[in-house]
């Protein structure tokens, strides 16, 4: 690679004044943590997603949790989600002693089919935690149909899918209890952070009290109801949220505008599939962008040529089962959830920001167009 080549990088966060000025706001005025950033993060985020309640938390991963905890999972128990996530969405019942059932997902939406939920629900099925993958919200209905037909819990990681819609209302709105998640690849950051929406009044009270190591309402500070946990957020995080959250809906306009751009410079060329377009009943919001190679490429391959020209790339995602700690916990293996598998070979996320270029995005078009003929 020449010296000269600019490194096009994957992912990049989209800090401005206004989140500095709101963040040393916090800072001189002595209130770091359990201040009034937090409420008012959480009141503006609430109203955005559509949502009654709110709760703000240290990291999509702790929402997951205390979302699984809430759930009652534990040994025992069995709860059915996606292989293709990260993993954050199987570990967080994991904790709690339940045991992971994955069932396979949709080769175009890359969500959980609700089919292959049904056919793995058992006897000791407690919750099933449906994953918004790449932005594209899962098929909330027919899974919250079967959650309610067996009795399940149904938690929703949002964490990828902040302002996507389906069938026409806002991940957040439907009332099924989601997560969301703020590291600085996402559409909006607070550097670590995390948010839990709810439509259920106990079960708000519950996640504010976990997060604060188990303190009740209206208890004092070493009084502490149950077990909980240090997920908080602090207001300094939450002070940048707000200063996100602000300017969303550019950000997400931005967002697409991109996705829109990579979608016309990728249109002829063979060997690549773009990302599922939306349609009547999905609104992907867009967090990264992962495009899938046709089976005969040599992903490694491309991966390097574009590395030579200073573009970073991901193997976006390698399915959960097949991870080292899964295989032998477990003993899962290849073949268990064969679209998956065949997805985690083929798929690669290419540089995605709020911000890129359109001259940056040109050359990495160009450039995988290249590794491709
Ligand atoms: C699908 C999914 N679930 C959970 C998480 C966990 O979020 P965090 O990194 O904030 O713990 C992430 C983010 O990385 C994610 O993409």
């Amino acid at each position: 690679m020449s010296t000269e080549t600019r490194q096009i990088p994957l992912s990049s966060p989209y800090v401005d004044e206004r989140d500095e000025e709101l963040v040393l706001e916090v800072l001189r005025s002595g209130r770091l943590s359990l201040g009034p950033a937090i409420d008012r993060f959480e009141e503006l985020f609430a109203e955005k997603v559509g949502a009654p309640y709110a709760a703000a938390v240290s990291s999509g991963t702790s929402g997951l949790h205390l979302l699984s905890v809430i759930a009652g999972l534990g040994a025992g128990d069995e709860a059915i989600t996606s292989p293709y996530s990260f993993v954050a969405s199987a570990n967080c019942f994991i904790y709690e002693g339940a045991t992971p059932v994955f069932a396979d997902v949709d080769e175009q939406t890359l969500n959980l089919d609700p089919a292959a939920v049904e056919a793995a629900i058992t006897e000791r099925t407690k919750a099933i935690v449906a994953v918004d993958i790449f932005g594209y919200p899962c098929e909330l209905d027919p899974l919250r149909e079967l959650a309610g037909k067996h009795g399940l819990a149904l938690i929703q990681d949002a964490c990828e899918a902040l302002g996507a819609e389906y069938r026409g209302a806002t991940v957040g709105s439907h009332g099924v209890d989601a997560v969301f998640a703020f590291y600085p690849n996402k559409q909006m950051t607070t550097g670590e952070g995390g948010m839990v929406t709810t439509h259920d009044q106990e079960t708000w009270r519950q996640l504010v009290s976990l997060r604060n190591q188990g303190r009740a309402d209206g208890g004092g500070w070493l009084d502490h109801a149950r077990l909980g946990f240090n997920y908080r957020i602090d207001d300094i995080r939450a002070a940048l949220g707000i200063g996100q959250l602000e300017k969303l809906d550019t950000i997400l306009s931005l967002r697409q505008r991109a996705a829109a751009r990579y979608a016309e410079l990728l249109a002829g060329v063979d060997g690549v599939e773009v990302p599922l377009a939306d349609d009547a009943d999905h609104l992907r919001s867009w967090f990264v962008y992962v495009v899938t190679l046709d089976r005969e490429v040599d992903r490694e391959r491309v991966i390097a040529e574009l590395a030579e020209q200073g573009i970073a790339t991901s193997r976006y995602l390698p399915s959960i089962h097949l991870q080292a700690y899964m295989r032998e916990r477990y003993g899962f293996r290849e073949g268990l959830c064969p679209v998956s598998e065949d997805l985690s070979r083929r798929t690669l996320a290419l540089p995605f920001f709020t911000a890129i270029d359109a001259g940056d995005q040109e050359r990495v078009a160009e450039a995988l167009a290249a590794a491709l003929a």
